[in-house]
C-alpha cells in the first residue's frame, strides 16, 4: 500500500465586477476583436478596490471546505501560491488560516508566477506523502490588476483577478495506475528566461511593478514546454496521451491551450477550457478551472486528468492526478 492525496474538495471565487474587452476600447488602441482572436479572451473579473488577494482566496477555501464537507479545524495546513500577496509579510496563507479560525496547523505562501498552483499541489502531495500533513488546503489567488500597466495594451487586457481552491487529503492506496489522488509530477524552472516575462518592481526595489511581458516569446515557449511537462508527468505515472480524460491547462490564451492539445493529440472536447471568461488569473487559473469543470459535470470521480502551466522564471510543470 501507499499514501496518495486524494481530492476531497474544491471551490472558487470570483470578485463582482466583471469587465467585458470592450471596456478597454474606450482608453487603448485596442478592440474586442483582436483580444479575442488573439487570446480566446472575452471578459475578465476585478476586485473592487477593498479586496485583497487573502480576501478572494478565503471565500474560495470556504467553497472548498463546503465542498468537502469539512471544519477549518480538521485542516492540517494552508499552502497557497500567488504573486500578488497583500503585504509583503505575513503570508496571504496565514491571513487565511485567521480568517477560516484555523487555530492549529501551519500555513506559507508560495511563489512560482502562473505555474504557482502546480509547484503548490506538487509540494502538499510531498508533504502528505512524507507524512508531514494529512489533510492540507491548496490555493491559488491573485489580484494582478493590482499590477498592471493600464497603458500597456499589449498585457492589461490579458490578465483577471480570482482565487481557486482544492482540499487534498491522505488515503491509502494498493500503488497502481488506477488509485484515485495524485499520480505524478513534473516540475522545472529555467531562470535564464527572466527577461521575457517579469515585473519591473518588488520589496528590494521600493515599488511593487507592473508586468512587462515579450507575449510572443513566452507563446514559442508554450506550447512545446506544457505538452512536455505533461508527456514526462504522465511517463512518470506510467500513463499515456490515450489514457487521460480530461487536460485542465494554465488558462492563458486559447491559441496554447488547442496547440497544447494538439501537440497531446487531444480534441478540445477533453480540455476544461475557462479563459473567455475569467483571463489569465496566474496562480488561480487552473484551480478555477478544476472548480468549474467539476461544477459543469466535466470532471467527475475517477477521471483521470493532467493539468499543466507555465509562467515568469520561466517555471513549468504537470500534475497528473485521478479525481
Ligand atoms: N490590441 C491591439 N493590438 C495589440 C494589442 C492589443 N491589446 N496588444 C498587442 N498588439 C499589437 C502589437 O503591438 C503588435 O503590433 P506590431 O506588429 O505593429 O508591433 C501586434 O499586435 C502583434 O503582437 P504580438 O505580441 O506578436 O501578438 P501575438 O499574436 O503574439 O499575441 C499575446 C500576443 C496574446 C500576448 C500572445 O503572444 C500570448 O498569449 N503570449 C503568451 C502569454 C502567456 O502565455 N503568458 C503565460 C504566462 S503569464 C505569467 O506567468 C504571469
Amino acid at each position: 500500500m501507499v499514501t496518495r492525496a486524494v481530492v476531497k474538495g474544491v471551490g472558487h471565487y470570483l470578485p463582482e465586477r466583471v469587465v467585458e474587452n470592450a471596456e478597454f476600447e474606450k482608453t487603448l488602441d485596442t478592440s474586442d476583436e483582436w483580444i479575442r482572436s488573439r487570446s480566446g479572451i472575452e471578459r475578465r473579473h476585478f476586485a473592487a478596490p477593498d479586496e485583497t488577494t487573502s480576501d478572494l482566496a478565503t471565500h474560495a477555501a470556504r467553497a472548498a471546505l463546503k465542498d468537502a464537507g469539512m471544519s477549518a479545524d480538521e485542516l492540517d495546513a494552508v499552502i497557497l501560491a500567488t504573486s500578488t500577496p497583500d503585504l509583503t509579510f505575513p503570508s496571504c496563507a496565514t491571513m487565511v488560516q485567521a480568517a477560516l479560525g484555523m487555530k492549529r496547523g501551519f500555513a506559507f505562501d508560495l511563489q512560482a508566477v502562473c505555474a504557482g498552483f502546480i509547484y503548490a499541489l506538487a509540494t502538499a502531495n510531498a508533504m502528505i506523502i512524507s507524512g508531514q500533513a494529512r489533510r492540507i488546503l491548496v490555493i491559488g489567488a491573485e489580484t494582478f490588476s493590482r499590477i498592471l500597466d493600464w497603458s500597456d495594451r499589449s498585457t492589461c487586457v490579458l490578465f483577471g483577478d480570482g482565487a481557486g481552491a482544492l482540499i487534498l487529503e491522505a488515503a491509502e492506496a494498493p500503488g497502481e495506475k488506477t488509485d484515485r489522488g495524485i499520480l505524478a509530477v513534473d516540475l522545472n524552472s529555467d531562470g535564464q528566461y527572466r527577461d521575457i516575462l517579469y515585473a519591473d518592481g518588488g520589496v528590494s526595489t521600493g515599488k511593487s511593478g507592473h508586468v512587462r511581458m515579450q507575449g510572443n516569446q513566452v507563446f514559442r515557449h508554450a506550447i512545446e514546454k506544457l505538452a512536455a511537462t505533461a508527456e514526462a508527468a504522465l511517463a512518470k505515472a506510467g500513463l499515456r496521451d490515450e489514457d487521460v480524460d480530461w487536460i485542465v491547462p494554465h488558462q492563458a490564451n486559447i491559441r496554447i491551450i488547442r496547440g497544447t492539445a494538439k501537440k497531446m493529440k487531444h480534441s478540445m472536447d477533453q480540455v476544461v477550457v475557462t479563459v473567455q471568461d475569467h483571463g489569465n488569473t496566474s496562480a488561480a487559473s487552473i484551480p478555477l478551472a478544476l472548480s468549474v469543470g467539476k461544477a459543469r459535470g466535466q470532471i467527475r470521480p475517477g477521471d483521470l486528468l493532467v493539468t499543466e502551466a507555465i509562467g515568469g522564471g520561466l517555471t513549468w510543470g504537470a500534475v497528473v492526478l485521478r479525481w
